[in-house]
């Protein structure tokens, strides 16, 4: 067998070497040599390809490009559709996250079709996928399962068995023989998802890589791999939190920041097609610091509960806890309503969480934090029927918030009777989007506030 030669080649330069240093000698920098195979040119390819010219746009046919349907509505609005054929999809997520349950999960959807689903571990023995398998009550025929790390083999059986999809879990564990480095190391990882790219698009078959995330959340290896395939997800969901959210972070074939909504059961991940309701499911009437804001997930508005928990300072300095909201945004709003409402914080130590886990980054919950806060101080609920929408400024004033109509239409629907907006906010009572026809924004009560002050004014009234 010729052995593919590999170089060690600078990503900072360019420069390669035959073998690994932790130096370049070129341009100095340490740990830049990452072993690439090498392309030799072979004979004659320089010459023009017969197969592959260019063509006119208007003659290329779609036909045979169509989506391969997967009956769980939630991933397929992650991914914009079904899943297209040919496309490599990597998922990252934290460890024990969920990562290989949902591919299990989906391989097996797929294989209830009849055609063959092919699911690789490279982390996990056969056995113990069989037993995950068994707890999430999956047994079809067509989904075959295998335990190997060395790609070329991979590659054979995919060849062998023909699959409708390929599920690789993990890039990270998988080696190509023809280079010394170790698994998981840049030059491995970026080699293996190369190959695994070619076969995807050479055989038309759809290939999900899961990638292991670093501490700091991104999917460990080489940046290009999320350059190289079609589209990156990331399972999401806090460590104490059944929820989790399947979100896009590039897709070349459908839109991102669309969000899928699942929740941890025993049984592996269950979709969760109504997550307002889920999220405000526990939420008790007529609690102090207890308040419903909308958040937009992509296109999908989601209404949450935040929670504010205020007590007296007992030594030094006071307290500020975050939890699923940004710790500095949290400290802007109590400087805020320290400084323009005149709300006496700075003795008080103030809790901060939105229930179910989720984390919120738009400022359109200002409004929501604030008011929990001050209920919370106040020791007054917030009408129950009631939602906050806004973004607080500097000075105190309520700033408008984008797709304020699908968000209220939203909170109409799960029958909120009143809202809390700044005056700005502009609503078309436009139509309501599909299948949300039953209730609209003109069966609101819309109350409109200023400044901070104004909307504490109309909340905490009693
Ligand atoms: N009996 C069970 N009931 C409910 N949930 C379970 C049960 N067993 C496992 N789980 C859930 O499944 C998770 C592990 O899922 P999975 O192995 O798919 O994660 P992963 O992202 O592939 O992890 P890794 O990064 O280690 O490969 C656990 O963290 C737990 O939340
Ligand atoms: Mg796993
Ligand atoms: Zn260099």
């Amino acid at each position: 067998m010729t052995k593919t030669r590999t170089r060690f080649v600078c990503q900072q330069c360019g420069y390669a070497a035959p073998r690994w240093s932790g130096r370049c000698p070129q341009c100095e920098q340490w740990n830049t040599l990452v072993e690439t195979l090498e392309q030799r040119p072979g004979p004659g390819a320089s010459r023009v390809s017969a197969q592959n010219f260019p063509q006119p746009i208007t003659s290329i046919s779609t036909d045979g490009f169509s989506r391969i349907p997967v009956p769980l509505q939630e991933f397929n609005r992650t991914l914009g559709g079904g899943i297209v054929p040919g496309s490599v999809v990597l998922i990252g997520g934290d460890p024990g996250i969920g990562k290989s349950t949902l591919l299990l999960q989906l391989s097996a959807l797929l294989a209830a079709n009849g055609k063959p689903t092919l699911y690789v571990s490279g982390e996990e023995s056969v056995q113990q996928i069989k037993m995950r398998a068994r707890r999430l009550d999956i047994g079809q025929e067509q989904l075959y399962v295998i335990a190997e790390t060395n790609l070329n083999q991979i590659l054979g059986q995919i060849e062998r068995l023909g699959p409708q999809l390929v599920v690789v879990d993990s890039i990270q564990a998988v080696y190509l023989d023809e280079l010394e480095s170790s698994a998981g190391s840049i030059g491995q990882v970026r080699e293996c998802a190369t190959a695994l790219l070619r076969m995807a698009k050479s055989q038309s078959i759809p290939v999900f890589i899961v990638g292991h995330v670093t501490k700091e959340g991104a999917i460990a290896g080489p940046r290009v791999l999320e350059h190289m395939v079609d589209t990156v997800l990331y399972l999401e969901g806090e460590r104490f939190h059944s929820y989790r959210l399947l979100r896009s972070v590039k897709n070349r074939f459908g839109s991102t920041n669309e969000v899928g909504v699942f929740e941890m059961q025993e049984q592996g991940l269950a979709e969760i097609t109504n997550p307002s309701e889920a999220f405000l499911s526990e939420r008790l009437a007529s609690a102090t610091g207890s308040v419903v804001a909308v958040t937009m997930e992509g296109t999908r508005p989601i209404l949450v509960e935040i929670q504010a928990l205020t007590t007296a300072t007992s030594s030094g300095l006071p307290r500020r806890t975050a939890n699923g909201i940004d710790f500095n945004r949290l400290l802007l709003l109590v400087a805020v309503l320290s400084k323009r409402v005149g709300f006496k914080l700075a003795t008080q130590d103030v809790f901060v969480n939105v229930v179910g886990g989720l984390r919120i980054s738009e400022p359109a919950a200002d409004l929501g934090v604030a008011a929990a806060i001050a209920s919370s101080l106040r020791g007054v609920p917030v009408p129950d029927d009631c939602v906050f929408l806004g973004e607080v400024g500097l000075s105190g004033e309520l700033r408008s918030v984008g797709q304020a109509d699908r968000r209220l239409n939203e909170a109409a629907k799960l029958g909120f009777r009143r809202c809390i907006v700044p005056r700005s906010l502009r609503l078309g009572h436009g139509p309501a989007s599909a299948g949300q026809e039953s209730a609209s924004v003109s069966q609101l009560e819309v109350l409109r506030a200023r400044s901070i002050g104004e909307a504490l004014d109309l909340a905490l009234r009693q």
